[in-house]
């Protein structure tokens, strides 16, 4: 590694000779497709009481008022696309498989970004706010529908269909979690990308990596994890696509 090398090509260049590579991602990465953030200045939490609509005790007490919040965000994110962070990671994710390294992508978006990206080692661990699950019989399917019928019924039991997210109060799926854990705790090099780090559990993957070995690096305009050993300072449209 040159003496003159700069933080990102410091980066870059673990990035190219890392065996197994995690990455947590959050709502910064979307941030630059024009969806806004939970906490920034133009946070979706600074324009509606998370505990009115993102808790299953707020379904239960107004299932449609539930429905209309998701109906808004789905109307926003159906126009959104991915952005060159979304698609870097692609890249990266493909360059490590043709030399048989391990990627694994852990997000907290709901969007579906990633997914249309076409990254494949994916968890969504907070869900996915294009499909819906049966308050009857569980059953989880796809729905793109724009808007959704308030409120949406299962075709197959006729019981009331929820989105298929994580909610404040809920467990995230322990398959999921389970499979992140094993990849924090096996990765030699970590990214966390645009979250701020408050909702556990994913705000303690970054201290659970750097504590199983692995080099952390965070991308984010402001400070937030405090485990990184290195902070690249900026939006993750400009600084993903430089680690390729
Ligand atoms: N590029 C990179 N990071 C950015 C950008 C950008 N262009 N713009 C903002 N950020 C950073 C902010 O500095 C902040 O640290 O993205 C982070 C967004 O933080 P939050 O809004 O708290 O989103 P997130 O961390 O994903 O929230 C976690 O909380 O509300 C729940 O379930 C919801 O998954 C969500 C979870």
């Amino acid at each position: 590694m040159s003496r003159m090398s700069s933080p990102i090509e410091q980066v870059r260049e673990r990035l190219s000779s890392a065996c197994r590579v995690t990455v947590l991602t959050g709502a910064g990465i979307s941030a630059d497709s024009g969806i806004p953030t939970f906490r920034g200045p133009d946070g979706l939490w600074k324009n509606f009481r998370a505990e009115d609509l993102a808790t299953p005790e707020a379904f239960t007490r107004d299932p449609a008022l539930v429905w209309e919040w998701y109906n808004w965000r789905r109307e926003l994110l159906a126009t959104k696309e991915p952005n060159p962070a979304h698609r870097a990671l692609v890249s990266i994710e493909g360059k490590m498989e043709t030399r048989r390294a391990q990627f694994h992508l852990l997000t907290q978006n709901v969007d579906g970004l990633h997914g249309l990206a076409g990254s494949r080692n994916l968890i969504e661990l907070h869900g996915n706010i294009w499909e819906v699950r049966c308050t009857g019989c569980g059953a989880v399917t796809e729905d793109r529908r724009v808007p959704i019928p308030i409120p949406p019924y299962c075709s197959s039991c006729g019981k009331m269909l929820r989105p298929h997210i994580v909610w404040f109060g809920e467990m995230l799926d322990s398959d999921d979690v389970s499979r992140a854990l094993e990849s924090l705790e096996h990765c030699d090099m970590m990214l966390v990308i645009g979250t701020s780090g408050v909702v556990q559990p994913a705000a303690s993957f970054a201290s659970t990596a750097r504590s199983a070995g692995a080099f952390v690096v965070e991308i984010n305009p402001d400070a937030s994890s405090g485990a990184a050993h290195v902070a690249l300072r900026g939006r993750a449209a400009e600084i993903v696509p430089l680690l390729v």
